[in-house]
């Protein structure tokens, strides 16, 4: 197992972008967190990566992840990474009990809103993204409502942190990777075909405090 071919499989079996990008994001969180508790930051980040690397073919709960699960043991992957990921889903049955599971199920959909957040800010840029902006987003029950709030909260329950630091660790890990995961501001700085054009200096501006 490493790096590299994590990543080809991941390619291999998912073409879209947003849920490749999906997976990278996730990968910088479980790196994140691996570094923060002095544990295996790669083994934690190819969970991540890979969580969800079956979802596209396969995306009834029937099937994944445990589909995921089965080929990922026929590479040799090891036994922990495939609890975590079987883990991840609720419907898998399979419990959480490692620090790294716990991880992963508490990165999932923070990730993700953490995502959508960025996106909708004029500079597309994690550089923006705040604790409390991240916050008031998620009161608003209307904005990314298929991301499970209650998911978001238990996770940092699982993982003994309050909700604001889970949400600022993760968004410092995504910053540590937003190029990666074209959120670095380029997405509203003219290089695409940005719908209703940049905003001239939305690159930098401060954006609202941190509470
Ligand atoms: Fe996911």
């Amino acid at each position: 197992m490493n790096r590299a071919d994590a990543f080809a499989l991941l390619c291999e079996y998912t073409q879209s972008d947003s849920l490749r990008k999906h997976g990278l994001a996730v990968e910088a969180a479980m790196s994140g967190y691996a570094r923060r508790f002095g544990e295996d930051e790669e083994k934690w980040g190819i969970a991540g990566l890979l969580h969800d690397f079956d979802y596209e073919r396969w995306p009834a709960p029937a099937d994944h992840p445990r589909r995921g699960s089965e080929i990922l043991a026929e590479k040799g992957y090891p036994e922990d990474v495939r609890t975590a990921i079987l883990g991840h889903a609720d419907h898998s049955g399979v419990p959480r009990t490692t620090r790294m599971d716990h991880a992963l199920f508490a990165v999932d959909e923070l990730s993700g809103f953490v995502t959508a957040v960025t996106l909708v800010r004029p500079s597309k840029s994690l550089a923006d993204v705040t604790v409390s902006s991240v916050r008031k987003k998620l009161k608003d029950r209307a904005f990314a409502r298929n991301v499970s709030r209650d998911d978001i909260t238990r996770g940092a329950a699982e993982l003994g942190l309050e909700l604001d630091a889970h949400i600022a660790n993760v968004i410092a890990a995504l910053q540590g990777a937003a190029k990666e995961l074209g959120l670095d501001g380029s997405l509203a700085a003219g290089t695409g075909a940005g719908p209703g054009g940049g905003a001239p200096g939305a690159g930098g501006g401060a954006g609202d405090g941190a509470g």
